[in-house]
């Protein structure tokens, strides 16, 4: 048995690929840095790798994670800047016996000694996406901080090892500096092939105050299907959120345990993720909230279509 799932729509292409590796017996962790590497490299998914959203300098800075979760490596970087592939720098990461989370400066300095491609991140759409939004933000009561889409996967292979994997340029003009859950253990990722991985997207300073993703496992290795553990974890901290503080930001969790069985839990409409297993090629579905669950429906083609369209439509600096 194997398996992906995976966060948003923008993952199918990566999907598709992983799901060749693991078909010809490749292993997790392949079938996860290739899925990965494919969304960082599409310009047109703007929260992600080349052309990600700039921070309010109008740099991009980026977070990226990766975990085996037969052996435990983490690795992982935050804050990074010029280099193509973060998810790569985070894999080789792993593989270290210490310093497996660096940052900014020093997570630069480590890439460009282990000879990883530099490459200026930052395209001429996400500079008028920038420009659009200081204008917007200027003339209307406008958040700069909308737009945090990370990819997030969790892999299952045919030996059972699973893998979790995140990627993200994170909020849309943050602070120089700032990180969110992505590369955070066991807020933006979690996997342990004893039992499943989850992995996240939304408000990183808010998943962040669940440690959602290792919650979702936990629960999990509690006896509850990942569907159970994903909304369980999801509806509690939205509630805990909002009681304590009065408002909850964006969280959208997807999950997958050892035998291939998946959940997806949010506290958006319209949260779309894509899965994939032995069986059944790579799906994009789209949430629905009905009576307080979760359901799910596949994209119909005029929205995969609208979607394509709406991203690599030509932007104009207003
Ligand atoms: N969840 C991505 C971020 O907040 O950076």
């Amino acid at each position: 048995m194997y398996g992906m799932i995976a966060t948003w729509r923008m993952s199918v292409e990566g999907i598709t690929k992983g799901r060749e590796i693991l078909k010809n017996k490749g292993c997790s962790g392949d079938a996860i840095e290739s899925a990965i590497i494919e969304v960082e490299n599409c310009e047109f998914y703007k929260s992600v790798g080349y052309g990600g959203l700039p921070n309010d300098e109008m740099e991009v800075e980026l977070d990226a994670a990766y975990m085996d979760g037969t052996t435990f490596d983490i690795g992982a970087v935050g804050a990074i800047k010029d280099f193509a592939n973060p998810i790569r720098i985070a894999r080789h990461l792993s593989k270290e016996k210490v310093n497996n989370l660096l940052v900014a400066e020093g997570a630069e300095k480590f890439a460009h000694k282990e000879g990883f491609e530099r490459k200026n991140m930052l395209t001429n759409r996400a500079k008028i996406h920038y420009y659009n939004r200081l204008k917007e933000i200027k003339e209307q009561d406008i958040k700069p901080y909308s737009g945090h889409d990370t990819v997030g996967m969790v892999c299952l292979d045919e030996n059972g090892d699973m893998t979790a994997a995140t990627s993200t340029s994170g909020l849309f003009m943050k602070k120089k500096g700032r990180v969110g859950d992505s590369p955070i253990c066991g807020s933006g990722f979690y996997v342990d092939s004893k039992v499943g991985g989850a992995s996240a997207t939304g408000l990183g300073e808010d998943l962040m105050k669940g440690c959602i993703s290792y919650e979702i496992v936990r629960l999990m290795k509690e006896g509850h299907s990942p569907q159970e553990s994903c909304e369980i974890a999801v509806n509690n901290l939205d509630a805990e959120l909002k009681e304590r503080r009065g408002i909850a930001g964006d969280l959208s969790l997807i999950a997958m345990n050892n035998m291939g069985e998946w959940g997806v839990a949010t506290n958006v409409e319209g949260f779309s993720f894509t899965v994939t297993t032995e069986s059944q090629e790579p799906i994009v579905y789209i949430t629905k909230k009905v009576n307080e669950k979760c359901i799910h429906e596949v994209a119909s083609k005029e929205w995969l279509y609208n979607y394509m369209e709406t991203r690599t439509a030509p932007l104009v600096r207003k």
